[in-house]
């Protein structure tokens, strides 16, 4: 087969200009960072083309704190979310170990990135989710790529229970982001930010869950630091929705975001690591409210940003900090958006009205848009 374009008379250089495209194509994280991973000639690279996201600078966000915002859109991952990053080594290794089967337990992201590279590696994939509790869009994926899922009465922690006593008893393998390969494959997030900047940025921000993503932020950012790739290291800051770990205590929330999104955990399992990550950077872990978290999601919408509900959390957490004047004024701060919009578009209709309807007539539409002098 030829790369040329159909129709393209043969020529002697007819394959080059094919060539050098491919080559600034995006290979997916294990081959772009293949010496910082955990990973060998005889690991088959399970990828989906992962990673690569873009960072995004933000005018409206920069304006309203005084700092130079970037969002790192996570969304644009091939399931979404995040979860891509660690998904790709976990389920090579899996492979490489010679695994059949793989395990998780997911509020949403988790198993649609399970499913989608378990599918595409051929191995059997079981989901547990908190029964009612996920998003449409993400309970879609896992079952469109042919994973098993068990709704489980319970929250996410007891499902994360039950996945760990299921790993130590039976022959799958657990890919959950207890699972070191996952934090591995996800440091490359902090990689990428430094590649694209230059170096680290001062300060970051991000929402928290279970936890394992600031975990691998951080230890990207260190690695990256100790190589001196990047020459500073960032403060970093981890938000979650109030009613997380962050904040146990506080009553049932009311408003928006509830327990189907990613940093409703009670008892997150990397929490010792998160709260050394935070500690040891100068920044903190913080709770925020749904309402202030909803506000965020709209804000970066309308800078053409749609992101899922829960990764406005570090947003929110951008706003919180700069309204607690702990934001230095022309800092470099980097928001990670860990999810994509579309997972649960409810809460974009939810604040939108219903659009008008009209007959196919021009003057109509020109009313309705303004147009009409
Ligand atoms: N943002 C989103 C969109 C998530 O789905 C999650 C976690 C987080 C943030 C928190 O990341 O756990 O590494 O601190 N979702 C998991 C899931 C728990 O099952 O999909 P963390």
């Amino acid at each position: 087969m030829t790369d040329a374009p159909a129709g393209q008379a043969a020529g002697a250089n007819r394959g080059a200009p094919a060539e050098r495209a491919r080559a600034r194509q995006w290979r997916g994280l294990i081959e772009e960072y293949r010496d910082r991973l955990p990973v060998d000639s005889g690991t088959p690279v399970v990828t989906l083309r992962e990673g690569g996201t873009p960072l995004v600078a933000s005018e409206g966000l920069s304006q309203l704190t005084g700092c130079r915002v970037w969002l790192k859109f996570e969304g644009a991952n091939p399931t979404g979310s995040f979860k891509d990053r660690g998904m790709t080594l976990a389920i090579s290794k899996a492979v490489q170990a010679g695994a059949k089967a793989v395990l998780c337990a997911s509020t949403g992201n988790t198993s649609a990135s399970a499913a989608a590279y378990a599918a595409k590696a051929g191995l059997v994939c079981g989901v547990l989710i908190p029964r009612g509790k996920i998003a449409l869009g993400k309970l879609a994926q896992a079952l469109v790529h042919g994973a098993t899922v068990i709704q489980v009465e319970g929250n996410f922690d007891r499902a994360l229970d039950i996945c760990r006593t299921l790993d130590e008893k039976h022959p799958v393998r657990l890919v959950n982001s207890v699972n070191p390969d996952r934090i591995a494959g996800q440091k490359t997030g902090a990689f990428e930010v430094c590649d694209f900047l230059g170096s680290a940025p001062d300060v970051h921000v991000m929402p928290v869950g279970n936890a394992g993503n600031i975990t691998a932020y951080w230890a990207g950012y260190r690695e990256y630091f100790a190589d001196g790739v990047a020459d500073r290291l960032p403060v970093m800051h981890g938000f979650q929705a109030a009613g997380g770990g962050a904040d146990r205590q506080r009553r049932r929330r009311r408003v928006a975001v509830d327990d189907r999104d990613g940093d409703q955990i009670g008892n997150p399992a990397s929490w010792t690591f998160a709260t050394a990550a935070a500690e040891e950077s100068g920044g903190s872990i913080r709770a925020v409210t749904d309402r202030d978290i909803l506000k965020a999601y709209r804000l970066v919408a309308r800078e053409g940003v749609f992101c899922e509900m829960a990764s406005a959390a570090s947003v929110a957490g951008l706003l919180q900090l700069s309204a607690a004047g702990h934001l230095p004024t022309g800092a470099t701060v980097v928001c990670v958006l860990t999810g994509h919009g579309l997972k649960e578009p409810d809460w974009a209709l939810a604040g939108a009205a219903q659009p008008p309807v009209i007959p196919p007539d021009v003057d109509a539409a020109a009313e309705l848009l303004g147009l009409a002098g």
